[in-house]
């Protein structure tokens, strides 16, 4: 079956209201890896900028935004019927409308979130790099999970069933890919409770 591109597969999904069961479905994952993001914030006394990738409905953007350190927050996405949801529930945040990996944002960011994003690209290794060199601040960290790769058996079927691309990469080429995009103190888990399958990578990008 030809595969259609994953933004217009989640426009579709967003004019149903799948959105809200991907949220649903993503909340506890999410906040294993939000508890990682609010470590490191209340490790110093400074205000923190974020940017959720592939935001979807921009959830995560409102989460990211009610810490009291936040002083900006934004999201981006691909799907235009996500991005104007997101804006129906929040219109005081910029809820940017591009397609990636060509899209590079006018500021840089002190976090980088992302769930459920980066394995639609065909180059995911070429977003980190791009995520590395020119959206992170010094001392900046990614925080990047995903349902689908090469150990997570059940999510092989995907690519068929959804009928989008998907890079499927092991556990240890994604640990590669971050060592070679630059970031330092990597580290990696399974989050998402009990019956959790979420490969959560973190990054640190070092001080120049
Ligand atoms: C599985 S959904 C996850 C949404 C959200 N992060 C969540 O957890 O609810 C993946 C999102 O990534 C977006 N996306 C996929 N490929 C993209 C691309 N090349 N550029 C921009 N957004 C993309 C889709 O439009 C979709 O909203």
């Amino acid at each position: 079956m030809a595969k259609r591109p994953a933004t217009d597969v989640f426009h579709d999904w967003a004019l149903v209201g799948k959105d809200e069961g991907m949220e649903k479905g993503h909340a506890a994952s999410v906040s294993e890896m939000l508890e990682f993001i609010w470590q490191q914030v209340e490790s110093t006394e400074q205000n923190f900028s974020a940017v959720d990738v592939g935001c979807g409905n921009g959830w995560v953007v409102r989460k990211l935004k009610s810490h009291g350190k936040c002083e900006y927050a934004m999201g981006i996405d691909g799907a235009e019927a996500m991005i104007t949801k997101a804006k129906a529930i929040d219109r005081d945040t910029d809820y940017t409308l591009a397609l990636l990996p060509d899209f590079q944002p006018k500021r840089k960011f002190d976090f980088i979130h992302s769930m459920e994003f980066l394995y639609y690209l065909k180059e995911p290794e070429n977003m980190l790099k791009l995520f590395h060199d020119y959206w992170l601040n010094d001392s900046g960290w990614a925080v990047i999970g995903i349902d689908h790769y090469a150990e997570n058996e059940d999510s092989l079927s995907w690519p068929d069933y959804v009928g989008v691309h998907m890079s499927t990469r092991t556990t240890e080429q994604w640990q590669q890919a971050w060592k070679d995009a630059g970031f330092e103190n990597v580290k990696h888990w399974i989050a998402g409770g009990e019956n959790g399958v979420t490969l959560v990578f973190v990054g640190q990008k070092k001080n120049s």
